[in-house]
């Protein structure tokens, strides 16, 4: 599935010099097609077009007649979540054949991390630092899917996320702006393909627009509530990016933003999307979101919901029906004019024809998307071996010995269906090979669950599990969460690993036998009351169908863990949120005043302990930070050298550091690049991660790393939404993290 990356640069070059020959044209012909429909479509027609309908994806049942009539009169535009392709087809037909224009449907699904074939939640791709893994969970999810006639997918999601309680940091790509903009381009071009017209693209939509993951508290659904300069530099990003890409649509987000919600929000959706990303697809709500703006008390009912929308720039509607039901009220009494509505239904028509549906509006006979080919299942192993990050390796523990004896315990060991994740429509748990399975190959590995499932509450089992370790070398306990309790509406208060596994854990150690703990979970978990006596921790994420068989080989040392922390992982809840770019304040945490509660004598008089930035318990520091994974074997880093000392405008500064493997087997280093303003208009993050490079040595070997800084990126949008850059001095920080790091500066004038 691996793409040539020779022949991708080849047919890059080729598309390039194809569109800037045939571009123009294309684009009139798509324009006079959009004008050509436009001219015949009733009002009625036009509302229909923005109309996004559909049923749960857990109905399975017959399709109404009602629902039918409804397509043949041409008042629905696109359907989700359609189960069954037969379906598909006769909707299709319907819509094509018996409605009076013949406009296609687009069937859309979220399709997430994976279609049939699962790849890891998309936190546990983005630990993967890896554009190529990104982009081939999107195109076996884009081959699988669009055999089945779904053209349209509400992915890649591209929420920076900064606080673990919110359950849809497991679809996010982390904290991170620069890393999700990588990856968000690499998701557009798995989905979309070479051509959105090929039969075996999906339109993608980045979503949720915006700052949906900056809900207050991680409580989802919540407002965000971000100036200017914090949505500019930190929320919008992977969006451009996403766009830059070619991105078709954008989901507008539920939550409201400093006040005005997303779905109604016309400096978002207009001023920002339009008119500063030039994004020129179209924008669907989400589900409910346009009537939702009435109990946000923003709408006083739903008539005035479909008119704020339209206003705002909001072209089609999922599943509510203020548009339906008022939109043409609106345009009569002038309150929403036609003008706007023709913009709307070009926006959504562009789109349908880019998708060559026209043309082309059923599946063809030869589509190649074959469920669980071969090579999907390769890269979706590759996926989770690529996502795992070990957290801690006392020992070398790992990888496990050939002579040692394993007990396998832990809920979600033998857990076919959790291991797959939220966000799991279509993927058949049957199919799901299991850390139980993968260990089957072992004999000498014996199994308990010691107990059933994430949250249980029963030491029934305890006895037995202890008395198997008892008769072990090493214990590999896999726990966490269960994958429905992480996702939407799935925040938690307490992060720690529910149900009693904590006291399982704490029962095995009192063996003396050394413990690996595995994590599936949908977010770093609060480890901190086991972290003490486990010797080994390796985060899998929820790893997908084939996360057993990685974990396996990357447990036994056949493969390395790829993954790099994409979020900060805390010491306890109560720390969130927590994220490395971070401003400094006036008094920034540090070691030498961090006073800890315990040490403050009783009866102390009032005093500004430490008078620094940081918790009296929990100290100032997360447990493990962004960009952080261990491998194998060691590295360091030593010699960073700038190769001056000033930059101006058009200059660019090279930056060198030797990197040695000092271990003793080969390994991957995710060599890390981050800068900091020192001083500017506005206060600056500590550190931000500006460039990576994934470099591999044998053990013993060194190579002197090169990065190009260039003034580009030192710039930031200020409040006014400017992209400024502005002179004074630059902080430059290498290493295999955000926390520890080698760095200089350099000053630009
Ligand atoms: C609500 C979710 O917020 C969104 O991400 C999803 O795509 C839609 N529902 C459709 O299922």
């Amino acid at each position: 599935m691996k793409t040539n990356r020779l022949a991708t640069r080849l047919v890059l070059v080729t598309a390039c010099f194809l569109m800037v020959c045939c571009a123009p044209k294309k684009i009139n012909q798509e324009e006079q097609q959009i004008e050509k429909l436009l001219a015949q479509m009733t009002i009625d027609d036009k509302i229909g077009q923005t109309a996004l309908r559909g049923t749960s994806s857990r109905v399975k049942g017959a399709l109404s007649e009602e629902f039918k009539q409804a397509v043949r009169d041409g008042q629905v535009g696109s359907v989700l979540n359609v189960m069954n392709v037969e379906y598909v087809k006769e909707l299709q037909g319907i819509a094509v054949e018996e409605s009076r224009l013949g406009i296609p449907l687009i069937f859309a699904r979220d399709v997430i991390h994976g279609f049939k074939t699962i790849f890891p939640i998309p936190i546990g791709l983005a630990a993967s630092w890896d554009e190529q893994t990104a982009y081939d969970c999107a195109r076996v999810s884009a081959l699988e899917a669009s055999s089945q006639g779904i053209r349209w997918t509400f992915a890649p999601m591209l929420d920076i996320a900064r606080d673990s309680r919110w359950g849809r940091v497991a679809e996010s790509p982390g904290e991170d702006p620069y890393l999700a903009s990588i990856l968000a381009k690499a998701y557009i071009r798995g989905f979309q393909g070479d051509s959105l017209s090929d039969p075996r693209s999906m339109a993608a939509c980045a979503k949720h627009f915006l700052a949906y993951g900056a809900a207050i508290g991680g409580r989802d659904y919540n407002s965000a509530v971000i100036h200017n300069a914090e949505m500019q530099n930190i929320y919008l990003p992977p969006f451009k990016a996403a766009i830059d890409a070619g991105a078709a649509t954008i989901m507008s987000s539920f939550n409201d933003v400093n006040g005005v919600p997303a779905t109604g929000n016309k400096f978002i959706l207009r001023d920002i999307l339009r008119d500063q990303l030039g994004f020129n697809g179209f924008v669907v709500s989400d589900w409910n979101s346009v009537t939702e703006m009435i109990p946000h008390g923003f709408a006083a009912n739903e008539k005035e919901a479909g008119k704020l929308s339209a206003m705002a720039g909001l072209d089609m509607e999922m599943t509510s029906a203020a548009y339906q039901n008022h939109l043409k009220q609106l345009i009569e009494t002038g309150e929403v004019s036609m003008d706007v509505l023709d913009d709307m239904v070009r926006n959504i028509l562009r789109v349908k024809i880019q998708l060559g549906l026209f043309k082309a509006p059923y599946i063809p006979d030869n589509h190649p998307g074959q469920m669980y080919a071969e090579e999907s299942m390769k890269a979706a192993y590759d996926a989770a071996v690529n996502s795992f990050v070990l957290l801690k390796n006392d020992n070398n523990l790992l990888p496990l010995k050939a002579e040692q004896k394993i007990l396998l315990t832990g809920p979600l060991a033998d857990a076919p269906h959790d291991q797959l994740g939220t966000w799991t429509f279509d993927g058949d748990k049957a199919r799901t090979v299991t850390v139980k399975d993968a260990f089957e190959q072992n004999a000498s590995t014996q199994f308990i669950n010691g107990l059933e499932y994430s949250r249980d509450n029963s030491k029934k089992q305890f006895q037995a599990t202890v008395a198997k370790a008892k008769k072990s070398d090493v214990i590999v306990f896999v726990g966490g969460e269960e994958a429905i309790l992480s996702g939407e509406a799935h925040s938690r208060a307490d992060i720690r690993l529910p149900g009693v596994q904590e006291e399982l854990l704490y029962e095995l150690s009192q063996t003396g036998k050394p413990i690996v703990l595995v994590i599936m979970a949908g977010r770093p978990i609060n480890i901190s009351a086991v972290l003490p006596f486990v010797d080994a921790v390796m985060m899998a994420w929820h790893p997908g169908t084939l996360g057993g068989p990685a974990l396996y080989d990357v447990l036994t040392g056949s493969r390395e863990p790829g993954g790099r922390l994409p979020i900060t992982w805390p010491k306890s809840a109560g720390q969130l949120p927590i994220y490395y770019n971070q401003k400094n304040t006036g008094r920034p945490a540090d070691k030498e005043s961090f006073v800890h509660m315990d040490d403050i004598p009783v009866g102390a008089w009032q005093s500004s302990l430490g008078n620094k930035s940081h918790y009296l318990d929990a100290g100032f520091l997360p447990a493990f930070p962004f960009g952080y994974g261990l491998t194998y074997t060691s590295f360091d880093y030593s010699n960073l050298l700038l190769s001056d000392t000033t930059m101006n405008d058009a200059g660019n500064i090279k930056m060198n550091v030797t990197l040695t493997n000092t271990g003793s087997r080969k390994g991957t280093e995710i060599v890390q690049l981050y800068l900091q303003d020192q001083t500017a208009s506005l206060t600056r993050p500590v550190k931000e991660l500006k460039d990576y490079q994934k470099v591999t040595l044998l053990a013993n070997e060194s190579r002197v790393i090169e990065f190009n800084i260039k003034a580009s990126q030192l710039t930031f949008y200020n409040n006014d939404n400017k992209k400024v850059l502005e002179p004074g001095v630059f902080n430059v920080f290498v290493g295999g993290n955000s926390l520890h790091v080698l760095s200089d500066s350099f000053c630009f004038e």
